[in-house]
């Protein structure tokens, strides 16, 4: 047992905190900026982390931050290593190490996540850069006849190889396999392929001897796609991914920190909440590791402009703190009412 992992990925649970991922790669945070009118370079893209990383509230409801290659070798306008930055505010730094999802041979419409090739090296050089903990994500589509066999497998299979390199250079490994929303499939359908990739999942995972007591599980909810004609209840969704994560995640896993997905923000917090407030054994922490649902609204007030940071942070803050509420299961609707910053009704 690695005493280092394990009590880092206590402190990423630390009750009523979550995970920040802020680590899009430079063309995707392109593409977010382009939509906005935000121009994006290195130095743009420097002082949103930078913004995002000194709000006054984050460390209060936000355990850690995952970063991307780009962003740990950057420094703060004063200086400070970004990863440094963190560590001083009690933020675990993490950092997503795949180099992305490409194609997989034979199977169209498939892909396979890459980055094991030297990945032993990139580990140790950001375990020098301060990282407590890394993030692969496997991307499973769901199709006529998808997600294949040999898909679920070989994702399943390097993820498993990447945890028990990051256990190596004693990081903690964050396991992400995202079953996407896309599609017109039905919540039923949702909760068959997650299950049956988690299933796989955690085989590898064991075959490869991972210590699951010193990893994090970031999977996605129970959702019916975004094309669905059946919408789901909140109630629904809740039931749904409680259920599919009881049969399939082992009670040695210390943590569960969901992806939120493209859901909206508001209703990501509302589902983590009610997961949160179900009855029955819940034996991991269940928490959020969210990108879009805690940047947008920041991305939206901030739009590149300086004298919009302020309102910007409070942005982050306040959905950071509705989904540290929810992941006590304390969320209510007053939280968002007695906010300063308006959002669109999910
Ligand atoms: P979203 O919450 O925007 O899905 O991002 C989380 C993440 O880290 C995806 O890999």
């Amino acid at each position: 047992m690695n005493l280092d992992t394990e009590s880092t990925a206590r402190t990423l649970l630390a009750d009523g905190k979550g995970i920040l991922a802020a680590d899009e790669t430079p063309g995707t945070l392109t593409k977010r900026f382009d939509a906005l009118g935000i121009p994006s370079t290195e130095q743009s893209r420097r002082t949103y982390r930078e913004m995002l990383f000194t709000a006054p509230d984050a460390a209060t409801f936000i355990s850690g931050v995952i970063m991307q290659d780009e962003t740990i070798r950057q420094k703060s306008s004063t200086g400070t290593p970004l990863a440094q930055l963190l560590a001083s505010r009690g933020i675990v730094p993490g950092i997503k190490v795949d180099t992305g999802a490409k194609p997989l041979a034979l199977a169209p419409g498939e892909t396979v996540t890459e980055g094991l090739d030297g990945l032993r090296d990139r580990l140790a050089e950001y375990r020098g850069m301060g990282a407590g903990f890394a993030k692969w994500r496997a991307v499973i589509h769901i199709a006529d006849g998808r997600p294949s066999g040999p898909c679920v497998i070989v994702n399943a299979h390097a993820l498993a190889r990447y945890a028990a390199l990051c256990q190596e250079a004693s990081l903690v490994p964050i396991v992400e396999p995202e079953v996407l929303m896309d599609g017109s499939h039905s919540i039923e359908r949702c909760e068959e392929v997650t299950g049956m990739v988690l299933h796989a999942v955690f085989q590898a995972l064991s075959e490869q001897r991972v210590a699951l007591e010193s990893m994090l599980l970031k999977p996605n909810m129970i959702v019916p796609g975004t094309a669905s004609s059946r919408p789901a209840s909140v109630e629904e969704v809740a039931t749904a991914t409680l259920g599919c994560l009881r049969r399939n995640v082992p009670a040695a896993v210390p943590g569960i920190v969901f992806l939120s997905g493209g859901q909206s923000d508001r209703l990501a917090t509302a589902h983590l909440n009610a997961i949160n407030r179900l009855p029955g054994p819940k034996p991991w922490k269940i928490t959020f590791s969210y990108g879009r649902a805690l940047q947008d609204a920041a991305l939206e007030a901030w739009h590149g402009r300086d004298d919009n940071v302020k309102a910007a942070q409070e942005a982050l803050s306040h959905r950071a703190r509705c989904n540290g509420a929810s992941s006590l299961g304390r969320y209510t609707d007053e939280m968002e009412a007695t906010s300063s910053i308006r959002y669109p009704t999910p």
